[in-house]
């Protein structure tokens, strides 16, 4: 979700107007990913680099993140979504943490979407921690080095109950990753678009949507594999 700063200030509206107006955005798409039969929905809410933003901004972040989940989560609650959040959550006010683990238990039996809200994550993060973990393992005489393959190291990564991503967004005009899902996004179709996130409307959705659905997806072989 890229954009909301530079679409505040073209209305020569501060930066914290794009963000509040980024968190409408985040609940039409929810609820039309919901609608279109979407089963997993990753947003990518705050970078384990976006600390390094002026201290206004971060502390902005900070507190709309916690507003707008405590007044969301009773209707993500009725539409069945189910919410995680995925990151070193360990980081935030014992307030929001408190708050994170209420909401993913108030709705940890939906069996509709699933919401997982990416905070203080990073893709290199996710596979540090998981080193760390297979090394520990390793260390206590529990796993033995030549038994890590690519599906023992996956299951210590976050998101690892989840499929890896089939398409995945990005608004706002850069074409970068940006250290998102780095290990998962490897067969993931990328999408660009120069829309910005309070802009993102259910057109723009629909716009990737199709796009995607023109894509041949061939995980390595060749068309005439994949084709038929
Ligand atoms: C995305 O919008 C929101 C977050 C990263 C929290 P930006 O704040 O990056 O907006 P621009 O890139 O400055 O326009
Ligand atoms: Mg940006």
């Amino acid at each position: 979700m890229d954009g909301n700063g530079r679409w505040a200030q073209a209305r020569g509206k501060p930066r914290h107007a794009g963000h509040r107006a980024g968190v409408e955005t985040v609940r039409r798409v929810i609820e039309t990913c919901g609608k279109r039969g979407v089963r997993v929905l990753t947003l990518f809410a705050f970078s384990s680099e976006n600390w390094q933003r002026p201290e206004t901004e971060v502390k902005m972040l900070m507190e709309l993140f916690f507003t707008a989940l405590n007044r969301e989560i009773r209707r993500l609650q009725k539409q069945n979504v189910r919410l995680r959040i995925i990151g070193d959550v360990s980081a935030f006010s014992q307030k929001l943490q408190q708050l994170i683990r209420e909401g993913e238990q108030l709705t940890a039996d939906n069996d509709g979407l699933v919401l997982q809200i990416a905070a203080n994550y990073g893709g290199r993060w996710d596979i540090t921690q998981a080193a760390r973990n297979l090394a520990r393992q390793v260390k206590a005489g529990i796993l033995q080095p030549e038994e890590i393959d690519e599906s023992v190291f996956a299951r210590q990564l976050s998101f690892s109950d989840q499929p890896d991503p089939d398409l995945f967004i990005r608004t706002g005009g850069e074409k970068r990753i940006s250290n998102f899902m780095l290990w998962q996004c490897a067969y993931t179709e990328l999408y660009f678009t120069d829309v910005l996130w309070p802009d993102f409307d259910d057109q723009a959705l629909e716009a990737a949507f199709e796009d995607f659905s023109g894509r041949q997806r061939r995980f390595g072989r060749v068309s005439a594999q994949v084709e038929g």
